[in-house]
């Protein structure tokens, strides 16, 4: 198993504290960014590594930085940790167990692109992962890594931590800078994009925690040394949330290009060596995936062929006694919870879709129910203003096009009844 990079805090005891971070080599990227670069060659270094978003999307994380205009009076350094994806909680394992490196990428991305301030913002439900990030930056103001002068240079930048409500759609980042501004969390249509026009209408960069905290052991290291893991278009390591029916869901540090099947290994196998029936690669957001699948690579585009996406990577997995529709049900069901209804689409359709899935999963649908969820699908998808209403669809599409037999089987079976009742009429 190699050493971790992010998850550090799993071979250093007490990482989470200033003095132990310094121990081994803490502060070491953001000093060699403050005292011997130039805030462009950071970029350039950030760019060269390859490093792309883990919020989802994958955005290149150098490029997005590279956009920041030059002059801005004010820029901002927005942190994302809503992470309310289902079966995502890696994000809370770095701010609470190892926060020093997740402030030090953020100082190191306020330096390239000229913020003095970083918002930290947390899901509402994680208050732990935000009062350790308070402690680590009370360590910071009171040792010269936070407020003027950092280091003893002109660079100077503060930081805070901030709560949502505990809302998925938060995690989007127009929906969260409005919810930062004190604002009902709603995204908005882009362009403008935050990097020209985001919180307080200012220049701003959102980046995940997970990419960030990536950035330190890069500007250290150099950026051959990620590019050495991984692909040419999957630079480096990933946390990988396994959850579902493994032996030992959590965390698992690993080099981009890892299959799912060693995955499901490393997460100790099936739970109780049941026979492994489909997963779910991006939580509830993307296509589920099936056997033919579990040799394909985790990287941004290994799943490209399969029809589905790597996301976030919160694998959850999925045995033999899974009933799909049910599954499927679940998803929608999350998805209409969260919508936040700004738009049609997405409002109605989520709601519609749960309607007709739960008809069909209690064996009173019809084969016409399954056409009208594929309807419904095709009038969300490419209509709305954010991702969620094309994350909504995916499971319900994607579990029609693999087991439309369980479908089948359940409208069939509504099918007979309905026949018997016509019968008895
Ligand atoms: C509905 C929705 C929810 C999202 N939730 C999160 C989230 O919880 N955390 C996150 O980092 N990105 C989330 N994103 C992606 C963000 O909008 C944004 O792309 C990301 O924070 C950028 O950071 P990165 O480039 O470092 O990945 C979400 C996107 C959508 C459409
Ligand atoms: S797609 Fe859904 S969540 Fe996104 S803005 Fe529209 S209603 Fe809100």
């Amino acid at each position: 198993m190699m050493a971790h990079i992010l998850l550090r805090h799993r071979d250093i005891e007490n990482i989470r504290k200033l003095d132990v971070y310094r121990e081994h080599g803490g502060y070491e990227g953001l000093k060699k960014a403050v005292t011997e670069m130039t805030p462009a060659e950071v970029i350039d270094v950030v760019r060269a590594s390859g490093l792309r978003g883990r919020g989802g999307a994958g955005f290149p994380t150098g490029i997005k930085w590279g956009f920041i205009p030059k002059n801005a009076d004010e820029v901002y350094i927005v942190i994302n940790t809503d992470e309310s994806e289902t079966g995502t909680f890696k994000d809370r394992e770095l701010s609470e167990k190892n926060p020093h490196q997740v402030i030090e990428g953020a100082l190191i991305a306020a330096y390239a692109v000229g913020a003095k301030k970083v918002y930290n913002y947390f899901r509402g439900e994680f208050m732990d992962a935000g009062y350790a990030m308070e402690e680590a930056v009370k360590e910071c103001y009171a040792n010269g890594l936070l407020g003027e002068n950092i280091l003893g240079t002109d660079f100077s930048c503060d930081f805070h931590c901030h709560f949502g409500g505990g809302a998925y759609i938060c995690g989007e980042e127009t929906a969260l800078i409005k919810s930062l501004e004190g604002e009902r969390g709603q995204p908005w249509s882009k362009p403008p994009f935050p990097a020209i026009e985001g919180l307080y209408s200012k220049p701003t960069v959102v980046n995940n925690t997970e990419t960030l905290a990536n950035v330190p052991p890069i500007l250290v290291n150099g950026a051959e040394w990620y590019t050495s893991m991984g692909t040419q278009k999957s630079a480096g390591v990933k946390i990988v949330c396994m959850s579902g029916h493994v032996e030992k869901p959590g965390n698992y540090e690993v080099i981009m290009g890892t299959t799912y099947r060693e995955l499901i290994d490393m997460a100790g196998g099936m739970r109780g060596g049941k026979a492994f029936k489909a997963l779910l690669p991006s939580g509830g957001s993307g296509p589920v995936i099936t056997a033919d699948a579990l040799d394909a690579p985790m990287t941004y585009e290994g799943l490209d062929e399969y029809g589905s996406v790597m996301g976030s990577a919160s694998v959850i997995v999925m045995d033999e006694t899974t009933d799909m529709v049910w599954a499927a049900l679940k998803m929608i069901h999350f998805f209409k919870h969260e919508s936040c209804g700004k738009c049609t689409p997405c409002r109605e359709g989520t709601f519609w879709m749960e309607q007709v899935l739960e008809r069909i999963y209690h064996g009173h649908g019809t084969q016409r129910d399954i056409e009208v969820l594929e309807s419904v699908a095709k009038q969300i998808k490419g209509q709305t203003l954010c991702a969620l209403g094309e994350f909504a669809i995916n499971p319900v599409l994607s579990t029609i096009r693999h087991f439309m037999d369980e479908y089948k089987a359940k409208v069939n079976g509504a099918a007979v009844l309905e026949t018997a009742v016509a019968a008895a009429d």
